[in-house]
Parts: structure tokens; sequence; C-alpha cells
């Protein structure tokens, strides 16, 4: 049969998951959520206590990690080990040190193994930051979504908001583009737009919005 792959990549807080969660319930494609995994992974280190400098020992602590991303009607749910993470993997602690667990060739390699082993058997939205230049590189279409650092911060803060939270908008522009910059400079894989892949600027569109047009992106290739 023929199996349909979406990549989206952007930097952080541009609504990657949010539009590819809607995008691929509408199309009844799988959601895979890459940025989950190692978000899981760094969880996992931090709650060992790992060497975060050490890409080999990281490596193997990911080994002997189960990552699941499951889906029902609540939405995506993250279990590392059977435990569900869905909610701690996005604490700061985690999101601060996200970058560094995920700038090893190592980890990475076995991550991507991973990631297209999710989409070897259906039809796929996959988000991330190296979906369209590496982990699917032949995928069907390729969006890389962006906004400013300002609207990306309030939507943030408006996340943050819902659980109660009240970070400074300074201080989560300042790690909202911290993130970017170890993503954007890292060696391996690093984020990048895909030469095929187009851009979406996103500043000042509705979730709707950004949604329709990747559908119909969608509808012109199949
Ligand atoms: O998408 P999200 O913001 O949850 O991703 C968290 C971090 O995981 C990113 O900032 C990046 O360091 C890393 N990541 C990556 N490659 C991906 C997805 C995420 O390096 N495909």
């Amino acid at each position: 049969e023929n199996l349909f792959q979406v990549a989206i990549d952007g930097p952080a807080a541009a609504g990657k998951s949010t539009v590819a969660k809607i995008a691929a319930k509408k199309l009844g494609f799988v959601y895979i959520d890459t940025g989950a995994m190692y978000r899981s992974l760094t969880f996992k280190a931090l709650s060992e206590n790992a060497n975060l400098n050490d890409g080999h020992q990281l490596k193997q602590l990911l080994d002997r990690t189960e990552i699941q991303l499951v889906h029902d009607e609540s939405g995506q749910k993250v279990y590392v080990d059977g435990e569900d993470v869905t909610e701690r993997i996005r604490y700061p602690d985690v999101t601060k040190q996200v970058s560094l667990v995920s700038s090893y060739e190592e980890v990475r390699t076995e991550m991507v193994a991973r990631q297209r082993k999710l989409a070897e058997s259906c039809s796929v939205v996959m988000d991330g930051r190296d979906i369209g230049t590496h982990v699917l590189p032949n995928a069907q279409v390729k969006i890389f979504l962006i906004a400013s650092v300002d609207e990306r911060a309030v939507r943030r803060y408006r996340e943050e908001e819902l659980k109660g939270r009240h970070p400074s908008m300074e201080s989560l522009k300042a790690a909202i583009a911290l993130r970017d910059k170890k993503d954007m400079e890292r060696e391996i894989s690093p984020l990048v737009k895909a030469e095929d892949a187009i851009a979406v600027d996103t500043t000042s569109m509705s979730i709707e919005d950004v949604v329709s047009q990747i559908l119909h992106y969608v509808k012109e290739k199949q």
C-alpha cells in the first residue's frame, strides 16, 4: 500500500505539535512527536543522575529505555518504561537540558532508527528538527514552521498559564532563543530547513489556517 509521510520541522514553540496533531487526526495518520522522545531520554538521564556530557553513557541509557507514544481520545501520552511522563517531560529542567542530550551522534542514530521504524507501517505526521532533512528524506510533504520569537513566547506563556505557572516573558524569550541556537549550531543534524520544505510563517496565522494549509499540500500530493 502507499504510505504517506508529512514532515514538520521548525524552531522551539512554533506550534509544530499543535498543528501536527490536528492534521494527523484529520488525515487519519499517526502523529509522531520526536521531541517527546528526546525529552523522555533527558528525563530518564536526570532521574538517574547520568552525566549529560557523556554521549556514550546516554546512548547506553537509551538502549535500556522503552519510550512509548500512545494516542487516545485525550490526546498523546508518553510513557518511559511504563511510567506516564506526559506532563513531566515538559518541565523546565527537562526543557533546559534536552538540546544537550540530543546533540550526541550515538543518541541521534538510535532515535532516528526508532523513528523510522514507527513510520514503517503507517502513514505519519512526524514533527521535530531533522525530520525533512534526515529522518524522512522522502516525505511527500515537508513543512518548515516559523514564527517570531515574540509570538512564540506569547504562545508558550499561554500554555504555562493553563498549568498555573506565570513565567516572565523575558525568561521565556531567552529560553526559546537559547534552545534554537543550540539546535541550529549542533554538528549532527542541526535544525535547518530542508531545501524542498515549504516555509510557513505562522506569526499571524490561526491554528486552523496553518492546519488547512498543510492539508492542502497533502491533498496536492495524494
Ligand atoms: O519539539 P520539542 O521542543 O519538544 O523538542 C525538544 C528538543 O529535542 C529540541 O529543542 C531539540 O533539542 C531536540 N529535538 C531534536 N530533534 C528532533 C526533535 C527534537 O534534536 N527531531
